[in-house]
Parts: structure tokens; sequence; C-alpha cells
């Protein structure tokens, strides 16, 4: 059975009858992506308004990074890190001058950067803060999401994620999101070593918390020494419109968490950065990851940021995100109840009266993808390379489909 001869039909069953059942996909088959756009195995066109959940943020195979991709893979592609690579450390000192880290520790997926970055916290915690040995607690927000491992579940408030996989780490607990005085209650526990939060919590639904809330957490972390650890694996490198989300607080984290569109949506990558004083805990056999930091890896990581800069894209998201807010904003308060995000991580919450999922099917139809998160949220984050001409485009389409339902 020949791949590129399948039907979108024969895709879907064939994935239906294998696959082990974790996902529930819109039925639409992708063969091929290029810029803003995708295409399913039947030719037909999409506006992607989902860019990979923030993966994709320079664009469905951007040519530089995928050429970037087969020079290197040409040429060294996986050494582990039992030796040096020529690509490795370039890497490194590119990506901590330009944050602002002294050093980066190479991982793959955004829930490996989170998990390296509870690690690290707890070995600062006994080390450095002299918690007593094995009562180093993590605090999180209600509403997180970082990922589908046992740790990652553990922190989270949704039973769809934990229900059914304890018993759970220990070590966690909650507060409310965007909570200033619940921040400060729970971090004057002496045992606390680090608060873990997104800027914007995005798989909640685009979850945007006060102004200054960033800048506050600063200051509280400083105050009673407790690591922030910062989730920007979504709304990091251009998708909120700053290259952090945290720069419109002009704040750093202690550590912080990188990975989707760190390479562009080619191969998984992800990274954690901090200062010496607290990744310098890591030691040679503390930590590790047999393709973190590999040659194909770095060489694509370099070029996805060098575009994500060149092409000034942070910008571009940041411009196009009031734009595309000011557009969608001309839909009927009756069908969409609420428009929130910052750049190109947006999100429109959908009146009951209309199923947010079958908005999302007639939006295939109509040839735009996106997908509902929450039951009535729809999640719209084009990649960062959309031009104000095709935002528009895309809003027509949108308006389009909810006008559909007033028929
Ligand atoms: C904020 C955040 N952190 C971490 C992750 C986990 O990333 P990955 O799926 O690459 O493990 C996600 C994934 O959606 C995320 O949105």
């Amino acid at each position: 059975m020949a791949a590129q001869d399948l039907s979108s039909k024969e895709i879907f069953e064939l994935e239906d009858q294998y696959g082990c059942r974790n996902y529930s996909p819109i039925p639409v088959a992708l063969c091929r992506g290029e810029g803003i756009f995708v295409w399913d195995v039947e030719g037909k066109r999409y506006y992607d308004f989902l860019s990979a959940y923030s993966a994709v943020n320079q664009g469905h195979c951007h040519p530089r990074i995928i050429n970037a991709l087969k020079r290197q893979a040409d040429k060294l592609t996986l050494v582990s890190r039992a030796f040096y690579s020529d690509q490795l450390g370039v890497y490194e000192k590119f990506m901590t001058e330009l944050l602002g880290f002294d050093r980066l520790l190479p991982m793959n997926t955004g829930v490996e950067g989170g998990e390296s970055a509870c690690k690290i916290a707890r070995k600062w915690g006994y080390e450095v803060k002299k918690i007593p040995n094995g009562q180093a607690k993590i605090i999180f927000a209600e509403g997180n999401f970082w990922g589908r491992t046992l740790s990652a579940v553990s922190a989270s408030s949704d039973p769809s994620c934990y229900e059914g996989f304890g018993p759970y780490m220990p070590g966690f607990s909650l507060i409310p999101y965007n909570d200033i005085p619940a921040l400060e209650k729970a971090l004057q526990d002496p045992t606390v070593a680090a608060f873990m939060v997104e800027p914007i919590q995005g798989e909640a639904g685009v979850v945007v918390p006060d102004d200054g809330y960033l800048k506050k957490v600063r200051e509280l972390c400083t105050k009673y020494n407790v690591l922030w650890i910062s989730d920007e694996v979504q709304t990091g490198l251009g998708r909120a419109g700053k290259l952090l989300a945290s720069d419109y607080e002009g704040v750093r984290p202690d550590i912080l968490i990188l990975g989707k569109a760190l390479s562009g949506g080619v191969v998984p990558v992800s990274a954690v950065l901090a200062n010496s004083n607290v990744m310098d805990v890591i030691k040679p056999g503390t930590h590790g990851s047999t393709y973190g930091g590999n040659p194909l890896a770095c060489a694509v990581a370099r070029e996805a940021i060098n575009v994500l800069l060149e092409e000034k894209l942070c910008e571009n998201s940041e411009r196009l995100g009031h734009v595309l807010r000011a557009e969608l904003a001309k839909i009927p308060k009756s069908m969409i109840t609420t428009i929130r995000g910052k750049g190109l991580m947006c999100a429109i919450v959908v009146h009951d009266s209309i199923p947010a999922y079958e908005v999302c099917l007639r939006l295939r139809d109509a040839g735009l993808l996106t997908k509902t998160t929450h039951g009535q949220i729809i999640r719209l984050a084009p990649p960062l390379v959309i031009t104000e001409q095709q935002i528009k485009e895309g809003v027509a389409i949108i308006q389009k489909v909810f006008e559909s339902f007033a028929k």
C-alpha cells in the first residue's frame, strides 16, 4: 500500500483500526504544507489557523529551515552526548546570548523541557535553598498544560488529563492562575522550590492574565527565594507577539522552557535555559537524553530562530494580532461571546447556542483548519508568516461560517 495513493477515507480508517485512539482529529487528511497553507490528499487547499499548536510559527516547510535540515542530514545527524559535535556549542552560544541566560539544556519535546525544569528546581531546592531532603515542593497554576508524562498529568487540574493515571507525583500543588495573593501565600512555605507557570495559558483556551501578573510573579519569587519557571513552549518565539511573552512586562524567569517553534515544526527540539547558579546543580550523569542536542536539531533550531528574527515574525505577530481581533470583533456578539489573546495567539469563545465543533467542521469545508479546546473555545493561531490580506481572507471565511448558523 503506497501512502500517496490513499484517499482521505482510507487514511481515517487506517488510523482508526491500527492506531492508539488517543486523539480525535478533525476529519481531514493532509499531505503537503507551504507557508500558511496545507493541502489534503484530494488536493484541496486550507488556511492553517492552528499551526500544529504553534510549532509551525515560521510557516510550513520554510525553505531556509528545510535546507538547513538537508545540509545537516547529509553530514551528521546524531552522536549522542558521549561525544562532542560541531553543532551543539554553537547553538548553545547563539541561544544563550539571544535570550540572556548563561546556559542551555537541550531536550526534545516540550514535556521533557518541563520535566527537566522540575528536576533542576528540586535539585536546586536541596543544594542551594537547603530544603530538607525529600520535601521540595513545586507549585503550578490551575488550568496549566505542559504535556502528557506522569509528572505533567500529576500537575494538571483537568480530570481528562489525570484521571486513571495515579498514583501521582508527590510534592506538586496547585493554586489559581492569575491570583497573586494565592501565590504569595503558597510561597511562604519554606519547602517550595519553584513556581511553574505559562505567561498565557494556551491549552486552557488562551487565558491571558492581568497586566502586571508576571512582574508580580518575578517580585514574589525573588522575595521568597523560589525559582520562577516560565513555560513558554507555546507562548514563546513570537506566538504571543514578542520573542518571549514575558517581554511584555520586561521580566525574566529563573528557568525558561522553550519547544514547539524552536524547530519551526521540523523535528522535536526543546530547551531549558537558566543562569549558572541554577543550571550548575546538574552534573555529569544526573540528567540527559540520547537525542537531546543532536546536530540535526541544533542546525534546524538555529536556522528556525534566524528566520524568526530576520523575517521579523514577532513584530508581524504583534501587529496582525490586533488586526485579527479587530476583524473578529465584527462577528455578532450573539455568536462569539469573547475574543482574547496576544499577538497571533488568539481564541474565540463561541456562544452556547452554536456547537463549536460543528463550526470547525464547517470551517474545514470552507477551507480553514482549526480545532476546539474545552468545548466552546476555538483557537486561532495561524503561522506568523501570514499577511494582513490573508488574515482578512481567513476572517472572511470564519464570518461566513458563523453566518451559516443564522440561517
Ligand atoms: C505550554 C506547553 N508546555 C508544554 C507542552 C508540551 O509539549 P510537547 O507536546 O512537545 O511535549 C505544551 C503542548 O501543547 C504546551 O502548550
